[in-house]
């Protein structure tokens, strides 16, 4: 599990158990769902490749950091929507790409709907999902964009599944996994426990949508 990374952040972790806890208000887990995606990305960027650039300070010349190399966030829809803001106020000259992908209610079995993904040939791939369950959302984003000539790919994601993990890291040796939490297990719906619930339901306040 060498590229899997749990960030233990003590912010992140406390806006994790907001998240979390069930009696937390619509604002409240929007909030704190932002919070976490940007302390995630920061985590998850943090060896992307710079370049010196020089220049002046009110009083010195000076040898700075930049980045060297191009960015491309990928969104599963609908969840990972919730992490979008963050990418763009972090990264605001990086193309955003959108997966429609939808867990089917009775067998967890992954559906895609709707690909709009920009050119990933030599960029650095970020796909951004907040939950990592049975992993098959994410496996089928992965065999979307697989041929398409990224450079790298990881999947950040907020709460994660041991079995979901097991899964990506079998097929994806290559991919880096960020996350801030590996739970303990997934239930017979293939929810994740202790989890958090349905995080698109919780985010866009539809628990009662049919
Ligand atoms: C949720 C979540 C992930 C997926 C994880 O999305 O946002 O995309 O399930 O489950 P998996 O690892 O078993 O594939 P869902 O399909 O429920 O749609 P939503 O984002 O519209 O809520
Ligand atoms: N999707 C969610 O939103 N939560 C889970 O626990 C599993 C999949």
């Amino acid at each position: 599990m060498s590229n899997v990374r749990v960030v233990e952040h003590a912010l992140l972790q406390t806006s994790l158990t907001v998240l979390r806890d069930q009696s937390t208000p619509l604002m409240l887990f929007q909030r704190h769902g932002l919070v976490a995606s940007k302390l995630l990305l920061t985590y998850a960027t943090e060896n992307l490749p710079t370049k010196p650039k020089r220049i002046q300070t009110p009083l010195a010349p000076f040898e700075g950091t930049q980045l060297s190399e191009q960015i491309v966030f990928v969104v599963i829809l609908r969840a990972a929507l919730s992490m979008l803001q963050a990418a763009q106020e972090l990264f605001p000259e990086s193309a955003i790409g959108f997966l429609g992908i939808q867990r089917d209610e009775a067998t967890a079995a992954p559906k895609r709907y709707y690909v709009r993904v920009p050119d990933l040939k030599g960029k650095h791939v970020f796909l951004l999902d907040p939950m990592l369950a049975t992993g098959g959302s994410v496996e089928d984003a992965l065999d979307a964009m697989q041929g398409k000539g990224a450079k790298s790919f990881s999947l950040v994601s907020i709460v994660s599944a041991p079995e979901g993990i097991a899964r990506l890291t079998t097929k994806f040796p290559e991919l880096h996994v960020v996350t801030a939490a590996i739970d303990e297990r997934l239930n017979d719906q293939k929810f994740i426990v202790p989890g958090l619930g349905d995080f698109g339901d919780r985010y866009f306040g539809t628990n009662d949508a049919e």
